[in-house]
């Protein structure tokens, strides 16, 4: 007689954007507009599909500061709140442009509007310090052939753009700082090298900058163009993330569409994408009908030949995490009050890899080692620290959401209740730490609890 064995369901193919992206580390994000947050379908199918979130207007300098020095987070914060109350991360847009200026931005010009930027700038960052995952610092400075674009910013000096971002810098260190343009998608475009060389100058004379997105609009008569993954990757050489962060592509081409998404997978450091509202209703372009869900709320092709190629990729092999220090680890001491998280299943730890302390980095198994990356200390407001001031942190809510550490923010993406039975569950999810199998560089995810040893740990 056959024995049945039941397999954990922990591989199934995710059933939502933001989980099928999260099974690769990758978030899967839309613009958010704060006037549609009393629409239930928009609210619905947004709260299920995504795990970021871009304001579409409200973060933009004409809406958080309409009268000098006079800040409003109204609808800002309707939009964060509504975010992160639902463990969605936000991308915060932005910050310096040359577009929706408020009017007394676009009458001043030299020192006084240099001050005023980097007044903003200060201003807007205060509020949402620590709060943010990413910063559109900088928007669409550049022309098609790759010099300046002209704007009242320029004119202020051509160093306007590293003032931004040194600006930025000090006001919270904690979020990535990016630099964001649209048609740079194209290798061999002058503009696309024009961004390049900046962001290569800014590494070489040790300006601040982490990310630069790539809007990837595809409409209005542009489209995938063959290396757009060249590109990704050439950015990505200079020690930067790259992201996807305004996508929308003519009627939704399912071949554009998926081979966007593809190249994206096929970077390793390209973080995640990001569609430029929900439904063809909501688009800026919506005569083009360039998104994933029609005006009635559907699901497209384009939706399935995304979700296709999300799961497809599935989840990423780490490479072998390096012992990090010199000589040998010993293998049970921890720092004071900290303890190892061993997996029943594996005996092994939940281990940082490479010992990295960036926002994102994803936790795996490994074999336990005493150090820092395997310390976890559980404090009374239910996190679970490393290094400090980093926790343990779930990417999503949903099944094979990604766990990874994040600057500590006091949500409940962040919390966990440390069970007797032996299983660590999301307060915001409920569901439980779960690993797909016991070698070294398995990664760490959240499941629905379902008994097993893989989803069983003690903290010693
Ligand atoms: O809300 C007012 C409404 O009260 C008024 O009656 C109406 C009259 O025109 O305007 C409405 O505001 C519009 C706003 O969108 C909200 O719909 C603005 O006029 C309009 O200019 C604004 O357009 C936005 C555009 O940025 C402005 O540059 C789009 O929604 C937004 O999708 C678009 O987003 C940009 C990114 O920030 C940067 N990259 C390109 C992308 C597409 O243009």
């Amino acid at each position: 007689m056959g024995v049945v064995v039941v397999m954990p369901e922990a591989n199934a193919a995710a059933g939502t954007l933001g989980a099928a992206a999260a099974q690769s580390g990758r978030y899967f994000g839309t613009a958010i507009a704060a006037g549609r947050l009393g629409d239930s379908t928009y609210t619905t199918i947004a709260g299920r599909e995504f795990n970021m979130v871009t304001a579409e207007n409200e973060m933009k300098p004409d809406a958080t500061e309409p009268q000098r020095g006079q800040f409003n987070f109204s609808s800002s914060d309707q939009i964060y709140n509504w975010a992160t109350q639902r463990g969605m991360k936000v991308r915060g847009h932005t910050l310096a442009w040359h577009a929706q200026q408020p009017g007394w931005m676009q009458s001043l010009s030299g020192s006084s509007l240099r001050q005023a930027m980097i007044d903003h700038i200060n201003g807007v960052m205060a509020h949402y310090k620590g709060k943010l995952a990413y910063w559109d610092v900088v928007n669409e400075a550049f022309n098609e052939d790759g010099s300046r674009r002209q704007s009242n910013l320029q004119a202020t000096g051509n160093d306007w753009i590293e003032v931004a971002f040194r600006t930025a810098r000090t006001a919270d260190p904690s979020v990535k700082l990016c630099y964001n343009d649209y048609n740079i998608e194209n290798w061999s475009y002058g503009k696309t090298q024009g961004v390049y060389n900046m962001i290569r100058d800014f590494k070489s004379r040790g300006v601040p900058i982490d990310c630069v997105g790539l809007q990837t609009h595809f409409t209005g008569g542009s489209s995938l163009p063959s290396n757009f993954q060249t590109t990704l990757t050439s950015f990505a050489s200079l020690g930067v993330d790259v992201a996807l962060t305004e996508v929308d592509v003519t009627n939704a081409s399912t071949t554009q569409y998926a081979g966007l998404t593809q190249a994206c997978l096929n970077v390793p450091r390209c973080v995640g994408i990001t569609v430029w509202g929900v439904r063809d209703s909501d688009s800026w372009r919506s005569s083009e009908n360039p998104l994933l869900f029609d005006g009635g709320g559907n699901k497209k092709a384009a939706y399935t030949s995304v979700l296709n190629a999300l799961n497809a990729a599935g989840p990423v092999t780490p490479s072998p995490t390096p012992s990090g220090g010199t000589g040998s680890p010993s293998p049970s001491a921890t720092p004071g009050g900290a303890k190892r998280i061993i997996g029943a299943q594996s005996g092994r730890c939940i281990d940082v890899p490479n010992a990295s302390q960036n926002n994102g980095t994803r936790v795996q198994l490994y074999d336990c080692n005493g150090q820092a990356n395997q310390a976890w200390t559980l404090t009374s407001s239910k996190q679970l620290t490393v290094y400090g001031s980093k926790c343990l942190d779930a990417a999503g809510s949903g099944n094979a959401s990604a766990v990874q550490i994040y600057s500590c923010n006091g949500q409940a993406n962040q919390q966990w209740n440390v069970n007797s039975n032996g299983t660590i569950t999301g307060v915001q999810s409920g569901r439980c730490l779960d690993v797909w199998g016991t070698g070294n560089g398995q990664q760490v995810q959240i499941y629905d609890c379902n008994g097993q040893a893989n989803q069983r740990f003690s903290l010693n």
